[in-house]
């Protein structure tokens, strides 16, 4: 299902800034962009993607001094923003007094994730539209997140137009972390690691204890579902497909490997990637190696467990 009329950057901000949506590359997953200050326009990412209202949505702006306009920063909440922006890094802040985003953007919070995408095509868009862009993960709610414009293309059955740059080169959603005082949470865990923000703010990075006080209304425990049952485990079974990592077993089955160097950047590059093409096998289960619980090893791991988590 390739794309008869390709967009440009300019196609796509004429569509955002007349309330529509578009889809559009970052670095970390595709997005499924809407004007962030149009109640309307946000209210159809919901629909298309049947997404709870409760599940607030992040704002990508084009650079700090536009992210500055909606959340109040502390010092160490710029420190943040300063060190990994562009990059992916969602950053929940408390919302300033006329912010002037939609209220169902934020899901009636009193807090905002915020993030400037580290890809051309992105900034050159939110430069073009001139307004922040909510933009949620470009799959139907609960599915696989999308790395490439096809994805996006078939996960809506074409309904939605979309912006390609080619694939993202991160592959797995940003890490979200939350400013409290002068206490880092990390509330989903993503393509920065954990330990890259501690060694270079010299802060520790907490990961949000389960049913905390302060934690992602979104991170639900069935999600980046695909539409095979998953397992975890070292050896696939006859008629299953294998997503392995690092030196495979012998295996007849369809099989890939995220990474044959166990690298874990490039096993989260292709992590999405992978498993849709393993769906689309038709395979009823797909066996998934185990990944080591370190940098990147950690969100690779979370998606994994939701993916495979009873539904
Ligand atoms: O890499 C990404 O972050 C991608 C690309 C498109 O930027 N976006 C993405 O969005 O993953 P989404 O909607 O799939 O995930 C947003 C997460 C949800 O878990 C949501 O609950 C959480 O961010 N979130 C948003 N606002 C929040 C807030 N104020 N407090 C806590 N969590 C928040
Ligand atoms: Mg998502």
């Amino acid at each position: 299902m390739s794309d008869p009329f390709p967009m440009t950057v300019e196609d796509a901000a004429a569509l955002l800034r007349a309330g529509k949506l578009c889809a559009f590359p970052t670095e970390t997953v595709y997005g499924l962009g809407a004007d962030a200050t149009n109640a309307d326009a946000v209210l159809s990412i919901y629909e298309t993607k049947g997404r709870p209202r409760f599940n607030p949505l992040i704002i990508h702006c084009a650079d700090l001094a536009m992210a500055e306009r909606f959340a109040s920063f502390s010092p160490l909440a710029r420190r943040l923003a300063e060190s990994f922006w562009p990059g992916p890094l969602s950053i929940v802040l408390p919302l300033r007094d006329g912010h002037g985003l939609a209220d169902i953007a934020t899901a009636g919070l009193d807090t905002v994730a915020l993030r400037v995408p580290d890809h051309p095509l992105a900034l050159d868009l939110l430069r073009a539209a001139d307004r922040p862009l909510a933009a949620p993960s470009a799959n139907p709610s609960g599915k696989l997140s999308p790395t490439t414009a096809e994805q996006v293309r078939r996960g809506f059955s074409g309904r939605v137009p979309v912006l390609d740059g080619g694939p993202c080169k991160r592959g797995v959603e940003s890490t979200i972390v939350a400013v409290d005082g002068d206490r880092l949470i990390q509330l989903r865990a993503g393509a920065l690691a954990r330990e890259e923000i501690e060694h270079r703010l010299g802060v520790e990075v907490e990961r949000a204890a389960e049913g905390s006080a302060i934690s992602a209304p979104g991170m639900l425990l069935s999600h980046y579902a695909p539409n095979a049952h998953m397992r975890l485990d070292t050896t696939p079974r006859p008629g299953e497909a294998f997503l392995a990592f690092g030196a495979a077993p012998d295996f007849a089955g369809t099989t890939r490997n995220l990474s044959e160097t166990g690298d874990l950047h490039e096993a989260a590059r292709n992590l999405f990637s992978m498993l849709h093409e393993l769906d689309a096998t038709g395979a009823t289960t797909i066996a998934v190696a185990p990944i080591p619980e370190t940098g990147l090893g950690e969100a690779i791991n979370d998606r994994l467990r939701r993916a495979a988590a009873p539904r």
